[in-house]
């Protein structure tokens, strides 16, 4: 009998709300250039759920509908769906069973997962867990965030960087195929350089923080970034060196999306070429838990069965992780 010990990836699905926010609008708003933001961070527009109406669960809805539209997959066969959010809908309740019930997934159970950028690394390993376990058969994983209702659109350092998006794939058993390795990591040390201070049990809602526009992101940006490199190139190469694979034998690297000056010194460190590396930044800018499953969506098409992928990312936390994949089912 075959042993179907793998989950790999066998659909995927994207969102992003059709409002653009350009440099060129930043630029009204903030004390800011097109030519510092795009030299400094490659973003040159970001997505924005713009309907106040919508929120988190409704752009992880959609990427799932696209999912399942793409693959033919009748929504009653999910059996668990993972949701990696750090704007999910409410403090309480939880968004997955909320995006359950818009895409329709009637026999699905599922749980948001907070890990910030790390996020859709993090929920992938649990998915992936499930289905090697056996205990499940169709898990979907998804990044999905809403980063323009926590960003602060007075300040620069932040507003220049985030945008809105979700990316779904569908976990199935494979034999041949599927998430080979994953290496996470965690180090609490880093929580203050980029969090949101207010609105969680440590400091609850008052109105003082409201005026002092506590409730927003904020970031110290120099910490972050050399943390992130430093962090993703540890843990890709652990990981490499772990499975014996040299940068040659890697096809693609699909790395969180936060600064096109982090992927370029990971990848440098790496001894990875640009042209291996996916980037989508420069549309989307960060999306939080969406960066890695958007770069999925977008650039399925150059993937050929059998092809090593390598993912990593870096996010608030700190948090950190890599993940070998052999793309195909
Ligand atoms: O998703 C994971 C979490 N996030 C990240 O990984 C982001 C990590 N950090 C970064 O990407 C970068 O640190 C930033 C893009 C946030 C900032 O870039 P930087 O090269 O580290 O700039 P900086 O903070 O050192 O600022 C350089 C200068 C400063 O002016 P002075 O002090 O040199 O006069 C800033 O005040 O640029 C100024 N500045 C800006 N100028 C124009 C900061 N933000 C802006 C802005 N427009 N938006």
């Amino acid at each position: 009998m075959t042993n179907l010990n793998k989950a790999a990836i066998t659909a995927v699905g994207g969102y992003v709300p059709e409002t653009i926010l350009d440099n060129a609008q930043l630029e009204k708003m903030v004390d800011t250039s097109n030519e510092w933001i795009v030299a400094r961070t490659g973003i040159n527009e970001r997505r924005i759920l713009s309907n106040p109406e919508k929120a988190t669960s409704d752009m992880a809805a959609e990427a799932v509908k696209n999912l399942l539209a793409s693959s033919g997959i009748n929504p009653a066969e999910i059996e668990c769906l993972i949701l990696a959010t750090s704007t999910p809908d409410k403090l309480l309740a939880p968004t997955a069973p909320v995006v359950c019930d818009k895409a329709g997934l009637t026999n699905a159970w599922g749980f948001d997962l907070n890990a910030a950028c790390s996020g859709f690394l993090y929920a992938l390993s649990v998915g992936s867990s499930l289905i090697e376990s056996g205990r499940h058969k169709k898990v979907l994983v998804i990044g999905a965030d809403a980063m323009s209702r926590i960003v602060d659109y007075t300040d620069r350092n932040t507003c220049i960087l985030f945008g809105d998006g979700a990316g779904a794939v569908l976990l199935e058993p494979s034999a041949d195929y599927g998430l080979q390795d994953f290496i996470l990591k965690t180090d609490g040390a880093g929580s203050e350089f980029l969090s949101i201070a207010v609105g969680g049990s440590l400091n609850p809602f008052h109105e003082d923080t409201l005026q002092e526009r506590q409730h927003f992101v904020r970031q110290d940006g120099k910490t972050v970034f050399k943390n992130a490199i430093a962090g993703m190139t540890g843990v890709c190469t652990e990981i490499t060196d772990r499975n014996t694979l040299a940068a040659e034998d890697i096809d693609w690297v699909i790395p969180h999306q936060a600064n096109i000056r982090i992927i370029n010194a990971v990848a440098d460190n790496l001894k990875m070429p640009m042209d291996k590396v996916k980037v989508n930044i420069q549309r989307y800018g960060n999306t939080t838990a969406a960066t890695i499953p958007l770069c999925l969506w977008d650039f399925q098409a150059d993937f050929k069965p059998g092809d090593k992928l390598l993912l990593t990312a870096f996010g608030a936390g700190f948090t950190f992780g890599s993940s070998y994949l052999v793309w195909g089912n």
